[in-house]
């Protein structure tokens, strides 16, 4: 097991959801964090709540405010930042949105919104940060892709999309670094209660909001607890809730035969629409 005790950790999206209670944590096992985001206003109450809740010295948070599209931006950024701080051991690539609706409702700035956010994003930090990495000659790098990366779900066109290259990204990645010695994870969230589920809420179709409505929400603490557990034992998979864990083992069991059970579940979701 690797212990985050004097570690840094930067996490993009450090300032709400998945991405503070991962900060949060780290903190209360002794890590530094980075929390970066685009809303300075947000960061700066974020890192009141983390040293008040967390009980940490004002000193191990930092805030780096940055629009992680911006690929100039984000290498001006990162390498002021590593002029004064030393390299961090753990970057976090958390920041992300979603847009549900079905396709032909869906503009093309939405698909490009999201790509821009969810994979140039964490290609853009793991870009700026990796040759420190390596330099140094470790480093851990965590992508969250979402369970919306390993299955097709209704109405998520363009986050499935953005979605499942993250995980094209980082499949061939971790391949380039082990050699490295550059570990990676790969994190797959189900529906989990943070600000992003309840914008989406507004936008779902009604057969999506019927989907859904079948599975649990879990919390983002205990999120942040299953992915700092699988990144202590060096684990490349990350799946935190029993139910979508079954449901990542099950689609890869059923390979192509998913799609029989997902049009299913469609089927008896726009069923439970019209009666
Ligand atoms: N919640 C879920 O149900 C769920 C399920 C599966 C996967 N996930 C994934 O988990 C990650 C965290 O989601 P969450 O639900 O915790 O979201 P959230 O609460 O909405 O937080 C998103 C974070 O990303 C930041 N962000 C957004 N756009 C950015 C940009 N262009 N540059 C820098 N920062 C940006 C936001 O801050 P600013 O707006 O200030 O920039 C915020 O800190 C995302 O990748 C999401 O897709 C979430």
């Amino acid at each position: 097991m690797i212990s985050f005790h004097n570690k840094t950790a930067l996490i993009t999206g450090g300032s709400s959801g998945i991405g503070k209670a991962l900060a949060l944590e780290l903190l209360n096992s002794g890590c530094s964090v980075i929390i970066c985001a685009r809303d300075s206003q947000k960061l700066n109450s974020a890192k009141d709540e983390l040293i008040t809740n967390s009980a940490c010295e004002s000193g191990r948070v930092f805030t780096l405010p940055l629009d992680i599209t911006d690929f100039d931006l984000v290498q001006i950024k990162i390498s002021e930042f590593l002029e004064v701080h030393p390299t961090p051991d753990i970057l976090i690539n958390c920041a992300g949105s979603a847009h549900p609706g079905e396709f032909q409702d869906l503009s093309m700035d939405k698909f490009h919104w999201l790509m821009d956010v969810n994979l140039f994003g964490t290609i853009h930090m793991t870009k700026a940060l990796l040759p420190a990495m390596q330099k140094r000659g470790s480093g851990h790098i965590v992508n969250i892709s979402s369970a919306a990366g390993f299955v097709g779900v209704y109405g998520y066109t363009a986050y499935c999309a953005s979605k499942y290259a993250v995980r094209g990204f980082t499949d061939a990645l971790r391949s380039e670094l082990r050699l490295n010695n550059i570990q990676m994870s790969l994190v797959f969230p189900p529906d989990t209660d943070t600000p992003q589920l309840v914008y989406e809420a507004e936008y779902k179709p009604p057969i999506t909001k019927a989907l859904a409505g079948t599975a649990g929400i879990l919390l983002p603490s205990n999120v942040a607890k299953t992915i700092l557990k699988g990144v202590a034992k060096s684990q490349y998979i990350i799946v935190p809730g029993l139910e979508n864990a079954l449901l990542y083992h099950l689609s890869n069991i059923l390979g192509p035969n998913v799609y029989f059970v997902m049009d299913r579940m469609v089927d008896s979701a726009v069923k439970s629409i019209k009666s």
